[in-house]
């Protein structure tokens, strides 16, 4: 089947889709020995030799993406030496090994990206590419406003002053509230140290949001493979954090503000059960 030659280079994982045209037109891509400029030709990754920069493209493993909705009390990594129940132990008949992007505490749920791309997954943990996670929290009691600027002007923490954070109001009740917070640093336990330095432990702690990727209605224990589209933006965050480094100018570490919002909002891009349990808060 012919697809476009800029999809089937993105397809291989060298690089995002808007990459691959780049170097289309830079006359770095050959398809049958011949250089090709033309954005829009076609190939058969069956059949035709295409070549970047000299190097062959058939054959090279396809990177696999996916995305699992890690259940409350499992291990967000491969093996566990206690024998406690892993993220593992829910890919079935998934073949690749892919290794997770990142961890989640044990009593965390939520969006866990796994990936057999080491590049890109080393990328998207390192610090100074700043991916903004969001995540749907319960805590005891209700915040005041004061204490939400707090968050989001950045608490002190044993390990130094946080960063920048985004934090919406989603429901409260007497006793407890849930908020969404988005973070773009992956210290240990940080939205609970967080939200315990200004006094409102937390009981519940989902991930929703990771860059590009939204956990939606995926439900816990349930996984599946990144869309085309979610793969390639993935791809494209880490190029144009590298472009940025090599212009010399820094990615920001400061979330983009969202528009003012006055009062309990609801959240937005979570599962419909989830909503249910936060608006059913006790
Ligand atoms: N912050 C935490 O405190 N725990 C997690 O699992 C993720 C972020």
């Amino acid at each position: 089947m012919e697809i476009r030659l800029q999809k089937m280079i993105a397809g291989t994982g060298l690089s995002s889709r808007r990459k691959a045209e780049t170097l289309i037109a830079a006359g770095r891509v050959t398809v049958n020995g011949k250089v090709v400029t033309e954005l829009g030709t076609k190939v058969d990754p069956e059949r035709d030799h295409v070549k970047v920069d000299g190097r062959h493209l058939t054959g090279a493993q396809p990177f696999v993406y996916l995305m699992l909705n890690k259940p409350k009390n499992v291990m967000s990594t491969l093996d566990d030496p206690g024998g406690r129940t892993t993220v593992k132990d829910f890919l079935h008949g998934v073949s690749v090994r892919v290794f997770p992007v990142g961890r989640l505490d044990f009593d965390s749920e939520g969006l866990m990206l796994l990936t057999n791309n080491g590049e890109l997954a080393q990328a998207l943990l390192h610090p100074r590419y700043h991916v903004p996670k969001t995540y749907l929290i319960k805590v005891k009691r209700v915040l005041t406003d004061d204490e939400i600027a707090q968050l989001q002007q950045g608490v002190h923490l044993e390990d130094g002053m946080t960063s920048p954070a985004i934090v919406k109001k989603v429901k409260k009740a007497e006793q407890n509230s849930w908020l969404e917070i988005t973070i773009r640093e992956g210290r240990k336990h940080q939205v609970k140290r967080m939200l315990e330095a200004v006094g409102h432990p937390v009981i519940k702690l989902m991930r929703i949001r990771m860059g590009p990727l939204s956990l939606g209605d995926l439900g816990p224990g349930e996984f599946r493979f990144l869309t085309d589209r979610e793969a390639n933006a993935l791809r494209e965050l880490v190029e144009q954090r590298l472009e940025l480094e090599q212009t010399g100018q820094s990615p920001s570490a400061r979330p983009q503000r969202p528009k003012r919002r006055e009062g309990w909002a609801k959240p937005d891009g979570i599962r419909k059960q989830s909503m249910k349990k936060a608006r059913r808060v006790a």
